[in-house]
Formats: structure tokens, sequence, C-alpha cells
């Protein structure tokens, strides 16, 4: 696949198989994440690469069990009030049971801190695509990234002092017919060009 295939046929898969990803694909998905771009250089993009099912099922229930406290607002970005509405509604896992959940954290101090988690996710979903493993934006622990309960607890895994959760990618096989993640490329209707020639 070369760059603009891979960039025309990633779409976001949201059910995955429940078996591993091979440590040499997860090393090449995170190596594509390591050598995105960053502001001046900085490099503090901190990988947090969760595999271990009792972890991801402890913080699926504590992403639950927090949403579940909020109350929808009339203002209130859609995807968030999904997660609330699903989390009152119970049985709601954010990551989709996806065996591997890459969160991207930064420094909370440092001004591109979202922009630099989100080149890094990118290079990581192009990189999926090409090694055939479905991934999805997972943005609830964004969400929740300065959350008493879940603060306290990614920092326990290694989330370092001064960093927090910007975005996170699921990772898995898809589960589809194939095996395949779905390629079909979604009709673009908004993202404006304007040219200025
Ligand atoms: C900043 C951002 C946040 C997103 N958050 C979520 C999310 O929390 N859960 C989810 O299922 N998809 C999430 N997505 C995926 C979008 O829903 C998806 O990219 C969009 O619907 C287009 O579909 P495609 O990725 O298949 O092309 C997010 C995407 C971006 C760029």
């Amino acid at each position: 696949m070369n760059v603009f295939e891979a960039i025309m046929t990633r779409r976001s898969t949201r059910q995955f198989k429940n078996i591993p990803v091979e440590e040499e694909k997860l090393d090449q998905i995170l190596q594509a994440g390591r050598y995105a771009p960053s502001g001046g250089n900085s490099q503090s993009v901190h990988f947090l690469v969760i595999e271990n099912k009792e972890v991801l099922k402890t913080l699926a229930d504590m992403a639950q069990s927090e949403f579940a406290k909020m109350e929808v607002t009339e203002d209130m970005y859609r995807s968030m009030a999904n997660s609330v509405l699903r989390s009152k509604a119970g049985g709601y896992v954010f990551h989709y049971n996806a065996p591997v959940l890459i969160l991207t954290a930064n420094l909370k101090s440092y001004s591109n801190n979202i922009a630099d988690c989100s080149c890094a996710l990118e290079n990581m979903y192009l990189a999926a695509n090409e090694l055939d493993l479905g991934s999805c934006w997972i943005n609830q622990l964004k969400w929740l990234n300065e959350n008493e309960v879940v603060l306290p607890y990614l920092r326990s895994l290694g989330l370092e002092e001064g960093e927090l959760v910007y975005g996170a990618l699921a990772l898995g096989y898809p589960d589809t017919e194939d095996g395949l993640p779905n390629r079909k490329p979604l009709e673009r209707r908004g993202n404006k060009v304007t040219f200025i020639r």
C-alpha cells in the first residue's frame, strides 16, 4: 500500500476479534506513532500501551461509572452525550473490547499537546491499515483526563506527573467475515478547500 492508498482506505473499526496483536506489528505501529512530527521537535508524547485484559476492564467500568454520574446538557458535544446516555443504560465499553488500547498522553503545560498526540495517532491509524489491523480513535479518556477517579488510576499505570491523556486508539483484528478492515472510503461532503492563486 502506498501512502495515498493507506489514507484513502483508512476507516474506523468498532468490532474486534478477541485475538491479540502480534508484538512485531504492535512495534511497527508504535514506531509510526513515535516518528510523527512534533512541535519544536518536543517528542513529548507518552504512549501507554494497554494489553492487560483486567486493566482494560477496570478502565471501561471506571469510565462507565464516571460518565453515568454526569448529566446531559444541551450544549454537550454529541458523542460525549452519547457516552453519558449509554453509560447510564449500562453495558457501555468505550474501547469496543479491542485487545489493545494505546493512550497518547502529553504535558498539560505544553501548548501543542493535542496537536502532537493527533499526529502520532494518525500515523498509527495509517500503519494499522497497512498491516490489515483495525483501529479507531477513542476520545473518552480525554474527556475524563482530569477526572478524580480515572486520573489516579492512570497515574498508577505509568502516566507521569504533569501528563494528561489527549487521545487514544483502539487496535485489533476487525471482526469482519474476511478478517480485513472495512476499506470503503466515506464520501467527503465537508472539509472545504479554498484556493488563493
Ligand atoms: C478527534 C476525533 C475523535 C473521535 N472520537 C471517537 C470516539 O470517541 N469513538 C469512536 O467510535 N470514534 C471516534 N472518532 C472516529 C470518527 O467517528 C470517524 O473518524 C468518523 O466518523 C469518520 O469515519 P471513518 O474514520 O471510518 O472514516 C473520532 C475521530 C476523531 C478525529
